[in-house]
């Protein structure tokens, strides 16, 4: 039996599950600030959550979705992204009426892509969304939250914001023809991908990553061109807000995101190096068509999502959670009892303290600094008989004797003189 991970998935232990969860409350706490609220939706969905709003053309419908059939023959997905599960949940819990909503979610994903760095079939995300206003304000304010998000955690100078407006359906339509006019007489020479693109999702080859597609692009057409003034003055205002709050920024016109649910403003955040060819931290935009499209009223709305293990391999030997942690040692077993009880009472007052189940006392003092905890309190027959400890701190190799009524006020003292 092969008891192996399934490809394009993976264990977080230790550092990186400590990682992981400081990413998870760091962007919850922000979030918070922006009046966000916590929201958890099942990890798997009815199949047509997906289908129809991201887009059946999209790579992740068309190819990436994990779907089965429950026992009860109906279809269900594992969710490949958070938007869709959050815009049902609005309908089916009645929230319609109670404008505007503000969710912030984490979890995990799947998408059944080709694995490689930063990119893997479960993934966790990090996502906001707001529903109910439209004003180029809450576009504004939703950059900034991811901003914020990557600010605190001191992520801010390895990331580029960049931005793009999608326009309305009609500006969208009338450049997608005439990208279309200008490519088919090209499509020889496009890539195999883009070459299907062109007839599934043309606007998509724009973000292709090779480099003859790219050549191509040049004197293609260009969105901002096709731009309604509605749709364009909407966009000019998002730009002077973002720089009216200090954000550094991009207008990228090829950005174009590959769900089908976006309009008008579209964003991404961008590693500028490190993560390899996957270097979208995180992007969202606006999707003020989704809601109806699932049978709901006409609510605007805009969102983001980041993923959190290509946060975590850009946070990667840059945090350093050391813990101040405390190992008891007990020289005996008769002294197990009393040191176990003591490792209580200092866990009690928030210390940090092990203790280990077996082992000499050179055993468990290797142990001790192999765990790279800062002190070993020792308990031996003299200690007990005298109602010390004595404490020995493990970087300078000095030794003191306690009293056991002051070790916690000693404990803490010597950790705050740290
Ligand atoms: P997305 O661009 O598909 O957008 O995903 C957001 C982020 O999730 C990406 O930028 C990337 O960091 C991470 N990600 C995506 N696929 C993978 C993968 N296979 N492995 C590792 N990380 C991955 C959305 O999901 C939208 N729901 C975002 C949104 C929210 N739009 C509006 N509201």
């Amino acid at each position: 039996m092969d008891y192996q991970p399934i490809r394009g998935t993976k264990d977080f232990l230790f550092e990186q599950s400590e990682l992981y969860r400081t990413i998870v409350d760091s962007a919850l706490d922000t979030a918070r600030c922006y009046g966000f609220s916590e929201i958890y939706t099942p990890i798997f969905e009815s199949s047509n959550v997906f289908q129809k709003t991201l887009g059946e053309s999209s790579d992740v419908v068309s190819k990436e979705m994990y779907m089965l059939e429950d026992r009860g023959g109906e279809s269900l997905t594992l969710r490949p992204e958070g938007t869709a599960p959050i815009a049902r949940a609005v309908l089916s819990n009645s929230l319609t009426q109670s404008l505007p909503l503000k969710f912030f979610y984490h979890g995990p994903m799947f998408r059944y892509e080709r694995p490689q760095k930063g990119r893997s079939r479960q993934f966790h995300q990090i996502g906001v969304e707001l529903l109910g206003p439209q004003t180029p304000i809450a576009d504004a304010e939703m950059i900034q939250l991811g901003y914020a998000v990557l600010q605190d955690l001191g992520l801010e100078s390895l990331v580029t914001v960049h931005i793009n407006t999608l326009g309305d359906t009609d500006s969208r339509q009338a450049y997608r023809n005439a990208l279309v006019g200008y490519l088919t007489p090209l499509q020889d020479q496009l890539s195999e991908d883009s070459q299907k693109r062109l007839v599934s999702n043309p606007m998509r080859i724009l973000d292709s990553k090779n480099e003859e597609d790219q050549k191509l692009l040049e004197n293609a057409p260009k969105l901002h061109d096709f731009l309604s003034t509605e749709a364009s003055s909407y966009f000019n205002e998002v730009q002077t807000l973002l720089s009216q709050l200090g954000i550094p920024f991009e207008v990228n016109q090829k950005l174009v995101r590959g769900l089908d649910y976006y309009c008008h403003t579209a964003f991404e955040f961008i590693a500028d190096s490190k993560l390899g060819s996957q270097n979208a931290v995180g992007g969202g935009g606006r999707y003020d068509g989704l809601i109806k499209q699932m049978g709901g009223p006409h609510i605007p709305a805009i969102g983001w999502a980041m993923g959190i293990e290509r946060l975590m391999l850009l946070l990667e030997d840059s945090i350093d959670f050391e813990e101040v942690k405390l190992a008891v040692v007990p020289a005996g077993p008769e002294q197990e009892v009393p040191a176990f009880l003591l490792a209580q009472r200092l866990r009690a007052e928030g210390l940090y303290v092990d203790m280990g189940y077996s082992g000499n006392v050179s055993k468990r003092m290797k142990k001790a600094a192999q765990q790279k905890a800062l002190f070993a309190l020792i308990l031996g027959e003299d200690e007990i008989n005298n109602g010390t400890i004595t404490v020995k701190d493990l970087q300078s190799g000095s030794q003191q004797t306690v009293s056991s009524e002051d070790i916690i006020e000693h404990m803490n003292e010597a950790i705050d003189a740290i």
